[in-house]
């Protein structure tokens, strides 16, 4: 990140009002790329304006991709077709973004001649790439990482086949890496994922005219069709996880009421919303439920109406951790605040997020007071009914940033939240519209 900035949050009175959380950063990386692997152009609406996407649209220039922004903020990209890459003669810098990072090349790797190095920050310099290389060096691809598994990393595009191949981790990034590379494959590829993750990449390509169908935790790609993706028109959804930080505010803060506008609720990203709601929280509004083999074509948009609500403690499984997987710092918040014991399990992938988010988390808010221990592959909560507060660092962790400042609201003595600047990777208005809801 650039200059550290430090901010403070006192406890709050209480949280009343609406909010209308940023565009989601999953399905704008996915736009952007689509958009640029796309026949025809492709006309965004909502992109989220962050650092991570700002990314993403850098490099799909560099591509060759070219993109018009109208004044009301809806974009054009005309991009270059599935196999029409340029060469773009310099290292492709992906920031802080994972997601761009692992999906991209899904799509380079089938650009037969051409190669491309990959590089981002320091955090993502320590984040794996052997997860994706595996599968896309199977397909045909070539692919030379850092110690054989760390950016800066080079693929090397050739024709690709399709392949069978199981994720060894519940990884939206893995499957959609494979999903983008089938695209322009020989042959069937069919991914079999151990439990469901975020399906956006699947949704976009079916509604662009790809056959992408399912069959329980089976995923079938087949190649685009003879003339490409085709889509006239996306429009991004709010963020679910951007939601998160204000519908966990609202719950811990007495007295709150909040009503989250447009925000996904796409199954497969409203884990957050089931645990909080078994836990006790009083939260309002529908879900999508799961639509099993069916794949919908857009993510579906609900209110939430969230009220302050007394919290007991939970045990997340397994199953739940990828459908919860950037909320599980607020699952953690949630259980200081819970009566008895929150556990989460079988979250070992927090170990290789932006930053190794078990450690962070249980480092931070053990800071401020809380009773929480690190396990192999998640942490556990001891609920005191509150949070006492103090100072967390972000360690350039956008996501660290936020659970810092909600927790100060919700403190008894304030948080100081030093790498506050760090949340504009996802939600650069974060400060305003927290503020905007504190009366
Ligand atoms: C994402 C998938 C998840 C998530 C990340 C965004 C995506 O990562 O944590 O913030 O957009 O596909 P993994 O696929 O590594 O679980």
């Amino acid at each position: 990140m650039s200059t550290a900035t430090s901010a403070r949050f006192e406890p709050a009175a209480r949280l009343q009002g609406e909010i209308r959380p940023p565009a989601d950063k999953s399905i704008s990386h996915r736009a952007a790329l689509l958009g640029a692997m796309a026949q025809t152009p492709v006309k965004v609406s909502g992109y989220l304006a962050a650092a991570d996407t700002h990314s993403t649209l850098d490099a799909i220039r560099a591509l060759g991709a070219a993109i018009a922004t109208r004044p009301d903020g809806t974009m054009t990209i005309t991009g270059v077709g599935l196999r029409g890459t340029r060469a773009p003669g310099r290292t492709i810098d992906v920031g802080n973004a994972g997601t761009l990072m692992r999906l991209l090349p899904g799509w380079l790797a089938a650009q037969e001649g051409r190669a491309f190095t990959l590089d981002g920050d320091d955090s993502i310099r320590r984040r794996p790439v052997d997860r994706i290389a595996t599968p896309l060096a199977a397909m045909g691809a070539r692919i030379e990482a850092r110690d054989g598994r760390l950016p800066p990393f080079t693929v090397t595009g050739a024709p690709l086949h399709g392949i069978g191949y199981e994720l060894p981790v519940a990884s939206a990034q893995i499957k959609s890496a494979i999903a983008l590379a089938a695209l322009n494959a020989r042959g069937r590829t069919t991914i079999l994922e151990p439990a469901p993750s975020r399906d956006h990449t699947e949704r976009m390509l079916a509604a662009a005219g790809a056959a992408v169908r399912r069959s329980g935790r089976e995923l079938r790609i087949d190649p685009a069709p003879r003339d490409g993706l085709q889509v006239d028109a996306i429009t991004v959804p709010g963020d679910p996880s951007s939601a998160a930080f204000a519908i966990a505010a609202a719950l811990l803060v007495p007295g709150s009421h909040v009503v989250i506008r447009g925000a996904s609720a796409n199954w497969t990203r409203t884990g957050f919303v089931r645990i909080a709601r078994r836990m006790g929280a009083r939260i309002e509004g529908e879900l999508e439920t799961d639509p099993g083999d069916a794949i919908p074509r857009a993510d579906p948009i609900s209110d939430l109406e969230v009220r302050a609500s007394e919290l007991r403690g939970t045990v997340v499984a397994s199953d739940e951790v990828p459908l919860a997987i950037d909320e599980l710092p607020l699952v953690a918040l949630l259980g200081c605040f819970a009566e008895g014991r929150t556990v989460v399990r079988g979250a070992q992938e927090l170990r290789v997020k932006e930053t190794d988010r078990i450690a962070t988390v249980v480092e931070g808010l053990r800071a401020l007071g809380a009773q929480i221990e690190a396990t192999e592959d998640g942490f556990a909560v001891g609920g005191t009914g509150g949070l006492r507060g103090g100072a967390i660092a972000s360690h350039g962790d956008h996501r660290l940033a936020m659970l810092g400042a909600v927790a100060g609201l919700a403190s008894r003595a304030g948080v100081e939240v030093h790498g506050m600047d760090a949340a504009a990777v996802s939600y650069p208005g974060f400060e305003a519209d927290l503020s905007a809801l504190l009366k």
